[in-house]
């Protein structure tokens, strides 16, 4: 992987990058010509977690003394796709994205394989019959998540004391592996209970705007007297509906019970203001682990395919006084 053509290459890539390939963010964050180059693809900003996550990309190359070429497609699979090429003729070292939706990528990933550039999966994963197409991934067990968020329903409903409850549902981006599986896990964790009924599902991209027009026209159908639980599968979409509920008169938390997952600042204050009630974590914090096992396969290492964080739930049932601030 690591032979001088492709480094000086790379490196060559790097300072040019940003004056020959249009639409390419690439940051030459190293002057050191023989340092690895990671080519990263971004989805987007579309979140503080996104962006924290950006940062942390960032943060961690540089302590490696890594060169980072970073792209942001702003929520489009076909620059990713572009920027994943750009890599390729480039010869980067590793190849590391965070894919926007599961499925097309097999084609830029046999690419990839044929260039003999190892690929890490990073935040979202994808769907393929082929999982020799990529080297490894880190990120979340999203499944988890979801089931956390029912865990915390059935706990809260508990506590309540409740017979019955409406829950509706805001998603993330559709055919994203946090939209399905988060989806997936809630309805695993409360399946068979008759406490709860879903009645609506609907997508707010991971958008704080989008989550404030689902929540106005989720208002506007059901009434705030027909909604007892909103789970929300981020922070933005739930701040966003924050917003809205309270411009109706409504108090999150008390009126409604407001499940959210992420973990930013501006939510964790929120949820210890009393106006979300549970918050599953999901940490944006995967660049040291990227950047670790960028080194290791430079060193011709074996790595684990499958690599989640460690991540929690933040509840109006914990003390959170102590809980360190969230970075992002
Ligand atoms: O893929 C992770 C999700 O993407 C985060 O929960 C969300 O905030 C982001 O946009």
């Amino acid at each position: 992987m690591r032979h001088m053509t492709r480094r000086a290459l790379a490196a060559i890539a790097l300072a040019l990058c940003g004056a020959l390939l249009a639409g390419c963010a690439a940051k030459p964050v190293t002057a050191n010509p023989s340092a690895l180059v990671v080519g990263f693809s971004q989805l987007g900003a579309e979140s503080g977690w996104r962006i924290g996550n950006t940062a942390s990309m960032e943060q961690a190359a540089k302590r490696w003394g890594f060169g980072l070429m970073l792209d942001n497609a702003n929520q489009r699979q076909d620059k990713q796709i572009a920027a994943i090429r750009s890599f390729i003729s480039y010869q980067v070292d590793v190849i590391v994205f965070s894919p926007i939706v599961e499925t097309g990528w097999d084609n830029v990933l046999t690419e990839a394989r044929n260039a003999g550039i190892p690929v890490i999966i990073m935040d979202r994963m994808i769907e393929t019959d082929d999982d020799g197409l990529y080297t490894a991934y880190i990120g979340a067990d999203f499944l988890a998540e979801g089931r956390r968020a029912g865990e915390f329903l059935v706990r809260k409903a508990d506590a309540l004391g409740a017979e019955h409850l409406n829950v509706v549902e805001i998603t993330g981006t559709e055919e994203s592996t946090p939209m399905r599986e988060r989806q997936a896990g809630f309805m695993q964790a409360i399946d068979g209970d008759d406490r709860f009924t879903v009645i609506a599902s609907v997508s707010g991209d991971f958008l704080r705007s989008k989550g404030e027009e689902c929540m106005r026209s989720l208002l506007e159908t059901y009434g705030a007297e027909g909604i007892d639980v909103i789970y929300s599968h981020n922070d933005e979409m739930t701040l966003g509906a924050l917003d809205v509920l309270e411009a109706a008169g409504v108090k999150p938390g008390e009126d409604m019970v407001l499940i959210s997952v992420d973990g930013q600042q501006e939510a964790v204050d929120a949820l210890k203001a009393g106006r979300i009630n549970c918050i599953v974590e999901c940490t944006p914090d995967l660049g040291e682990r990227v950047m670790a096992m960028v080194d290791a396969l430079s060193k011709g290492e074996e790595v684990p395919k499958q690599n989640h964080p460690e991540e929690t739930c933040f509840t109006e049932f914990d003390d959170l006084s102590d809980l360190a601030p969230r970075g992002y």
